[in-house]
């Protein structure tokens, strides 16, 4: 069975990512702060900014790494540029570094937020020019990562789904807002491309049978602005929509600059993959009947 190594294993992505390979793999998974367990894969605590995480990685001898740990709340990465850079870059290179040794293929993944927003619908060749620390720390890693190990993937992406610990990515929270009739405001001229975790995950696992190596974009195959997308779960889930208040970015005075369009093209992915990336509402779809089949029960409850 191929052993299989996943950080950020308690974070968004990785704890569905570990969830969904324990039945598949021999799975080993780092958490830092927040303890989880998983029935079937084998979990454990490990700062990987410390020295000698290298070390304990190497050891398990994994064939393949999905490096999802990193530091992403924005407000948090501007305000503790030194925390941004170590939990973003030095782990990355602790990453890398064992990856190298283990003679194991990593995929590391990144963010739409290394584009400044100014165009929209970036392929891999365009030019990053993040706005943000946290856009900056995350862009430094993809750089480490290739450099250390020219034979990686560096998957950049946005993301959303069903969260093991208790926090809210952006459809759970305006789902939570329109489940508690309560008002929210959905910017009309910020662009992404959202895909679900799980869908990401399945890619993943498809994507590291060929060992694609550089950087690719996997996110959905269309995108729509932050309104359109509490509309699309208001739609799905059968709330009211009257509750959602458009906004525009350019009224709003946020402490951290938001890029404005940071829809990404999946050309690359699609043909990777031979078939397109999963659309907007298809994600919104699958996040209501994995709620609907007893899935967020399974995932908190490890
Ligand atoms: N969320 C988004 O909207 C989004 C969008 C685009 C790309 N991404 C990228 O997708 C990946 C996954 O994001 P996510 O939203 O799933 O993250 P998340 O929910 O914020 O979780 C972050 C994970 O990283 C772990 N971690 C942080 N620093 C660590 C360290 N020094 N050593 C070991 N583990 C550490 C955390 O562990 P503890 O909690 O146990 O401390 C947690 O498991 C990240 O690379 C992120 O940049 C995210």
């Amino acid at each position: 069975m191929k052993k299989i190594l996943i950080t950020g294993a308690s974070g968004l992505l990785g704890s569905n990512i570990v969830k969904s390979a324990a039945s598949q793999f021999e799975v080993y998974g780092i958490y830092n702060k927040n303890r989880v367990c998983v029935e079937g894969a084998k979990l454990f605590s490990l700062d990987l900014t410390e020295d000698g995480s290298c070390e304990r990685i190497k050891e398990i001898e994994p064939e393949v790494i999905i490096h999802c740990a990193a530091l992403t709340d924005l407000d948090y990465c501007q305000d503790h540029k030194d925390e941004a850079y170590a939990h973003n870059v030095l782990a990355s290179i602790n990453i890398a570094e064992a990856a190298k040794e283990a003679g194991a293929y990593l995929m590391h993944i990144s963010t739409d937020g290394v584009f400044d927003g100014k165009k929209g619908d970036y392929a891999e060749e365009d030019v990053p020019n993040p706005i943000t620390v946290y856009g900056q720390t995350k862009l430094a890693s993809e750089k480490e990562i290739l450099t250390r190990c020219p034979d990686s993937c560096v998957l950049r992406t946005s993301i959303y789904g069903w969260n093991k610990m208790e926090k809210l990515s952006l459809a759970e929270w305006m789902l939570n807002k329109l489940e508690e009739k309560k008002e929210l405001p959905g910017f009309k001229d910020v662009y992404f491309s959202p895909i679900i975790v799980n869908d990401l995950s399945d890619i993943i696992f498809k994507l590291f049978e060929t060992r694609p190596i550089g950087i690719i974009h996997v996110a959905a195959g269309d995108s729509c602005t932050k309104l359109d997308f509490a509309y699309h779960i208001a739609d799905i889930f059968g709330l009211d929509k009257n509750l959602i208040r458009p906004v525009s970015l350019d009224d709003i005075d946020l402490k951290v600059p938001r890029a404005k369009n940071l829809s990404l093209n999946t050309s690359k992915a699609r043909g990777l993959l031979g078939s397109p990336l999963p659309t907007v509402t298809e994600g919104i779809s699958r996040m209501k009947m994995l709620r609907e089949d007893g899935y967020l029960e399974a995932l908190r409850n490890g």
